[in-house]
C-alpha cells in the first residue's frame, strides 16, 4: 500500500476530505509550516501523526526547505500532497520530489495562478470557475494537470459563495487525483501532460450558461 504525507497551512479541508474518503493508502503524516493551522487538531483527531516545521523558525527558504524535507523523508512517503500549503516552494526541493508532489489550486489552471482566484475570477466575468489538481514543478501552479472541476459563476456570487461553490468541488476531485495515483494510473507523458488509465465520462461537455433548446 502507498504512503502519504499531507503538508498543509491553515484549516485544512482538503486533508480532511482525503483522510475521510477512505483511499487504500496510508497517511504516514501530516505536516504543518504553523503550529496554528487548525487541520493539525483535524488529523489528531484521525489519529494521524502530526509534525510542525516552522518556517519563521528558518533564516531562509532554502533552510525551511532542507527541514521540511528531512521531516518528510522521514516518513518515506510515495506521494506528497499540498493540501493548503502556503508556502512557497525552491526549485530543489520541487525537484526533489518530481512526479510525486501534487497539490490543488482553486481555479481552472492556467487561468488564474497565484492568489486570491475567486475574486480575480469575478473581476474578469469569466462564467465558468473551478479548481484543478496538478503535479508541482518549479513554476508557481503550472504543473501538468491531473483533473479539473468547473463551477457555474452566478450573477450574484459574492466572494464567499463562489469559494465555497468551489471548495466542495476541490472535496471531490482532491481524494480522486490522490486515489488514482495510489492506483498508479496516472502518469506523464514526455509533453508535460497527464494521462490516466480507464477512466469513464472522460468527454463530457459542460456549458454555463446553458443553451436554450
Ligand atoms: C483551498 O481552497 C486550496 O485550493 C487553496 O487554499 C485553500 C485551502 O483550504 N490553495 C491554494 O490557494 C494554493 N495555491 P483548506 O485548508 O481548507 O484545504
Amino acid at each position: 500500500m502507498k504512503k502519504i504525507v499531507i503538508l498543509i497551512s491553515g484549516r485544512g479541508s482538503n486533508m480532511q476530505s482525503i483522510l475521510e474518503a477512505r483511499l487504500p493508502l496510508e497517511v504516514a503524516a501530516v505536516i504543518s509550516n504553523d503550529a496554528a493551522a487548525g487541520g493539525i487538531a483535524t488529523a489528531k483527531k484521525h489519529g494521524i501523526v502530526t509534525r510542525v516545521v516552522d518556517h519563521r523558525a528558518h533564516a531562509d527558504r532554502a533552510a525551511f526547505d532542507a527541514a521540511l524535507g528531512a521531516e518528510i523523508d522521514a516518513f518515506k512517503p510515495d506521494l506528497i500532497v499540498l493540501a493548503g500549503f502556503m508556502r512557497i516552494l525552491t526549485t530543489g526541493f520541487v525537484n526533489r520530489y518530481r512526479g510525486r508532489l501534487i497539490n490543488i489550486h482553486p481555479s481552472l489552471l492556467p487561468a488564474f495562478t497565484g492568489l486570491h482566484t475567486h475574486r480575480r475570477a469575478l473581476e474578469a466575468g469569466v462564467k465558468l470557475h473551478g479548481c484543478s489538481v496538478h503535479f508541482v514543478t518549479p513554476e508557481l501552479d503550472h504543473g501538468p494537470i491531473v483533473i479539473q472541476a468547473a463551477v457555474p459563476v452566478l450573477a450574484d456570487d459574492s466572494e464567499d459563495t463562489l469559494s465555497a461553490r468551489v471548495l466542495a468541488q476541490e472535496h471531490r476531485i482532491y481524494p480522486q487525483a490522490v486515489r488514482w495515483f495510489c492506483e498508479d494510473r496516472l502518469s506523464i507523458t514526455p509533453h508535460g501532460t497527464v494521462t490516466l488509465k480507464a477512466v469513464r465520462g472522460a468527454d463530457g461537455v459542460l456549458l454555463s450558461p446553458a443553451i436554450d433548446s
